[in-house]
């Protein structure tokens, strides 16, 4: 994107960021560079405001576009930090967790279980106790084996707990990895296959169950998902399944659709631009963008698919569980050239103080921009490898990506960095960077910067 004439209104209607006069990088009115000297780099920066008016925006039209009931959950593995929870629970958006780290975090931050859906395949007996114990909404069921654990479990506390059943649609959206979705029957163990009959044959097991609830469906069917008319296709192809849960006795009350939706200007790699990104280093170098990505298309999408799918039937009160696009767009994360390297005709590095080994994980499979952040007029002219600090050699953050000149000490955005970017964190010989977040001009610290001793904290020496 560097060079481009264009490039600063690029930056604020596609991103929400400014820059001054002399091209320096400006997030929620703070200047980049001040930030990276104040906090050190790396440093992730919430955009507070965008995030708040995201947050909204997408509860707002979904309530605008469907006739039922609506109940909007936050995907915290997208984002677990608290501060930035805080500001999505401030919105109005409850909470979706999978683990129960994830429980207790959103126990802390206020919400009753009753604003809490509980997901994932690895429920342990204690998260289950933990989820009956603290009354939560729902809990999604995985498979006939969690079921029956979750019915023994409640027989034991003398309790009774709300069920929808995760099924795996087999549906693989456009444009995205057969391998890595997740409704996919042949790439994702997540959910009971449909196709294969466990989820009839889990819905006669739950018959007989006292304490166990049966409220409907959930599927999810990826992360990051590009066309939104998806929604209704998936949602059409559980006609059958619908049908033979009203034919066994089973209302269904509720329809859980998961997340997925992606960004405009990110994305996931396609399978062939993986294989040639990551067997021989091609790294597709055009600007992303997808304007057909909306809120409101996906409302429509998702609203079509239902009322499609209860024809003649009533509505069943609606769920989602966004992650991605509330997050994703709202975030950048700043990182510092330590080291210029080049060996002169064959390859040139950016040794930076963030890779994948750290902090930069989804660049693994996922194209973002990087912005120059002390100069973002200077002209795009050359490929560059942009590493990590980590002294292995995968920890990179992109392989050949068209970027300007840079210089030791200059700092880089690296865009859209809002999800799976915190969640992927790891200290691989270096604390985990601070978190800030910024709003008109000012800026406050969602997470201090991991110090050695809190990294060597747990260890006996
Ligand atoms: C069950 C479930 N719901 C919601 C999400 C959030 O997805 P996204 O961040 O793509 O919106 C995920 C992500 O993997 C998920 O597994």
């Amino acid at each position: 994107m560097q060079g481009n004439n264009n490039i600063k209104s690029e930056l604020i209607k596609d991103w929400g960021l400014e820059a001054t006069d002399n091209g320096e990088l400006v997030i929620g009115g703070c200047n980049t560079i001040n930030l990276g000297n104040i906090y050190g780099t790396p440093l992730h920066v919430v955009n507070e405001a965008r995030l708040r008016t995201t947050a909204y925006s997408f509860l707002e039209t979904i309530k605008s576009k469907y006739p039922g009931k609506i109940s909007v959950h936050y995907a915290f593995k997208c984002n677990p930090v608290p501060g930035v929870i805080k500001i999505i629970k401030a919105a109005g958006i409850k909470a979706e967790v999978m683990s129960e780290y994830e429980l207790m975090t959103a126990l802390k931050l206020g919400y009753s279980g009753k604003d809490i859906i509980v997901n994932g395949p690895y429920k342990t007996d204690r998260l289950i106790k933990a989820c009956i114990e603290n009354n939560i909404r729902f809990i999604n069921v995985d498979s006939l084996f969690e079921l029956e654990k979750i019915e023994s479990i409640c027989n034991d506390l003398n309790k009774s707990a709300e069920v929808l059943f995760r099924i795996n649609p087999d549906f693989v959206p456009s444009g995205m990895n057969n391998g890595s979705a997740a409704g996919s029957r042949t790439g994702s163990p997540f959910g009971m296959d449909m196709k294969g009959g466990e989820v009839v044959h889990t819905l006669k097991m739950i018959k007989r169950m006292k304490l166990v609830i049966f409220r409907g469906f959930h599927f999810h069917i990826g992360s990051g998902i590009q066309v939104t008319d998806d929604y209704r296709k998936a949602l059409t192809g559980l006609k059958k399944i619908l049908n033979e849960a009203e034919n066994s006795g089973f209302n269904v009350d509720v329809m859980d659709i998961g997340g997925g939706l992606g960004i405009p200007n990110s994305r996931e790699m396609t399978t062939l631009e993986l294989l040639l990104y990551q067997a021989f280093d091609l790294l597709h170098s055009g600007r992303q963008s997808n304007n057909k990505i909306s809120f409101a298309h996906y409302a429509d999408s998702v609203t079509k698919g239902v009322l499609s799918l209860f024809r003649n039937k009533k509505i069943p009160e609606l769920i989602l569980e966004p992650g991605r696009c509330i997050t994703g767009p709202n975030q950048l994360l700043l990182l510092k050239v330590h080291q210029v390297k080049e060996r002169k005709g064959i390859k040139k590095w950016l040794v930076a103080d963030a890779g994948i080994g750290t902090l930069t994980m989804p660049t693994y499979y996922e194209h973002h921009e990087v912005v120059l952040c002390n100069d973002i007029n200077r002209k795009s002219s050359e490929k560059v490898t942009i590493t990590g600090p980590g002294c292995f050699s995968a920890d990179v953050v992109y392989r050949n990506k068209i970027m300007p000149k840079v210089a030791a000490g200059e700092m880089l955005a690296i865009l859209d960095s809002g999800a799976y970017f915190t969640s992927w964190e790891s200290s691989f010989g270096f604390p985990r960077p601070a978190i800030v977040s910024v709003v008109d001009g000012r800026h406050s610290l969602l997470r201090k910067r991991e110090s050695f001793d809190h990294m060597i904290s747990l260890d006996t020496i």
